[in-house]
């Protein structure tokens, strides 16, 4: 199939490149004529395990291409995707500007019949506007068909190769089935449906799993005070089938591009027809005072963080990625800065991004963990990069003045500090070597 992919962001991108190692002609457009310049050199502009090689591969083969010339790609495709931003308008309202600027260039380059396939994440009703949009500039024959993408960072390659479900919502059966043949090599598993329940699955998902983790960050927090461990009780909960073990993680909450988008953008899709979703705004707020927990204990320990030095290992919203987007890292060392501390940060490789949010003279950017730790006060974990567990706990120790880690994602096991004097604060799990109170009998 010809296939024009409009929007080669992390889900536009990862898609063309999957379509055209399935043996598609997939050409991706984009108005960065930067980000078309570094495709063509081979360069991913992201940063995505296996993503650079397919790319290099796929356009060497001829398979895929890049320009910024929406209406010519769009004249020689049979089916083109839908793959721009919707980023957050202030009120928490998913902004259509893109789309709806990309849907009347798909209209007006239109010369005959083809299928618009909706990857990115819009508001329920979105599609029918958006087939409105096209219908007004051209009198050619389409569809539009909604096929929600649910591919993590750090994961997009495996996870658009081997997705759970395709789902895949649509008003014409003959359109439906073209879009579920041109999926059927990665899996058998696809649900055809109507547009508007296609568009709130998406919306469902991202929510639930928000749910999952603002649930487990609130058990954890009730474990710190009865004494549990978290993770034992996400161990046991998740061997339940019908609960599953997946997003239990306890820790400092959710980032990135999507749940925080997400959840507010349902809260709002809801708020606009009337409905209060109460269990998602708690969901949302939860969240927030999760990030700040790490401050708390901070300060439970070391009183006023004025003058401190406070280490930061990690900066991306989780492993695997360089990406910042709303990643709990910003909250947490604004906050600190704000709070008098001096921050000692390291991230593999999200600095960079970091920095271009968020900047301080009292932020001292460092280009390992050790150095990070150099005469820290205290060590806060924020995001669970492979290397951090794999630190000496010994050799860290002589780096810092205090031996105080606070483990934000639960990397440690306590068995890891037997031969240490670190004071060790995670997330829903008993503190190590803090006094301990004496058990009251009953
Ligand atoms: C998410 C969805 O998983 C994906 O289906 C959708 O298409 C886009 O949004 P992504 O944002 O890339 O993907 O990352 P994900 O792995 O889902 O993690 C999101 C956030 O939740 C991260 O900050 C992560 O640290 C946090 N998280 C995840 C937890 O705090 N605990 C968990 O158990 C799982």
């Amino acid at each position: 199939m010809k296939i024009a992919v409009v929007g080669a962001g992390y889900v536009g991108l990862v898609t063309g490149v999957c379509f055209s190692s399935l043996g598609n002609e997939v050409v991706c457009v984009d108005k960065d004529e930067e980000k078309i310049a570094r495709l063509r050199g081979g360069e991913s502009p992201i940063h995505e395990p296996g993503l650079t090689d397919l790319i290099r591969r796929n356009a060497g083969a001829g398979w895929l291409s890049f320009t910024g010339d929406l209406a010519e790609a769009v004249r020689q495709a049979e089916l083109i995707v839908l793959a721009v931003g919707t980023p957050s308008l202030p009120s928490g309202e998913a902004d259509l500007s893109y789309i709806r600027q990309a849907a009347v260039e798909i209209g007006e380059a239109m010369n005959g019949y083809k299928i618009v396939v909706t990857k990115s994440t819009v508001p329920v009703g979105t599609n029918e506007k958006i087939k409105a949009t096209i219908a007004s500039f051209t009198s050619h024959p389409f569809d539009v068909v909604s096929v929600p993408e649910f591919l993590r960072e750090g994961s997009a390659v495996i996870d658009t190769f081997h997705p759970d479900r395709i789902v895949i919502g649509a008003d014409n059966p003959a359109a439906a089935d073209a879009v579920a043949e041109l999926h059927r090599e990665l899996t058998l598993n696809i649900l055809i449906t109507d547009i508007r329940s296609a568009e709130m699955i998406k919306y469902a998902s991202n929510a639930f799993l928000a749910t999952k983790i603002s649930f487990i960050n609130e058990i954890a927090n009730i474990c710190e005070k009865v004494g549990a461990d978290v993770t034992q009780v996400a161990l046991g909960m998740g061997q339940d089938r019908r609960i599953g073990s997946a997003f239990l993680s306890a820790g400092i909450g959710y980032g990135g591009s999507c749940f925080p988008k997400d959840t507010r953008a349902l809260i709002q899709i809801a708020g606009n027809v009337d409905y209060d979703f109460k269990l998602l705004k708690s969901v949302v707020d939860v969240n927030r005072d999760q990030r700040t927990g790490v401050i708390r204990k901070l300060e439970e320990f070391t009183g006023s963080l004025s003058g401190r030095t406070i280490a930061v290992w990690g900066l991306a919203f989780k492993p695997n990625t360089d990406d910042v987007r709303e990643a709990p890292s910003l909250d947490i060392v604004s906050e600190l800065i704000d709070r008098g501390a001096v921050v000692r940060a390291y991230d593999p490789i999200a600095t960079d991004n970091f920095r271009r949010m968020y900047d301080h003279p009292l932020v001292v950017w460092c280009e390992n963990a050790l150095e990070a730790a150099e005469g820290a006060d205290a060590l806060c974990l924020l995001t669970e990069w492979p290397e951090f567990a794999e630190t000496d706990l010994g050799v860290l120790r002589a780096k810092m003045k205090e031996p105080v880690l606070f483990d934000g994602r639960n990397v440690f096991g306590k068995e890891a500090f037997a031969l240490t004097d670190f004071r060790y604060y995670s997330v829903g799990r008993p503190h190590l070597n803090r006094y301990r109170e004496a058990s009251i009998p009953l």
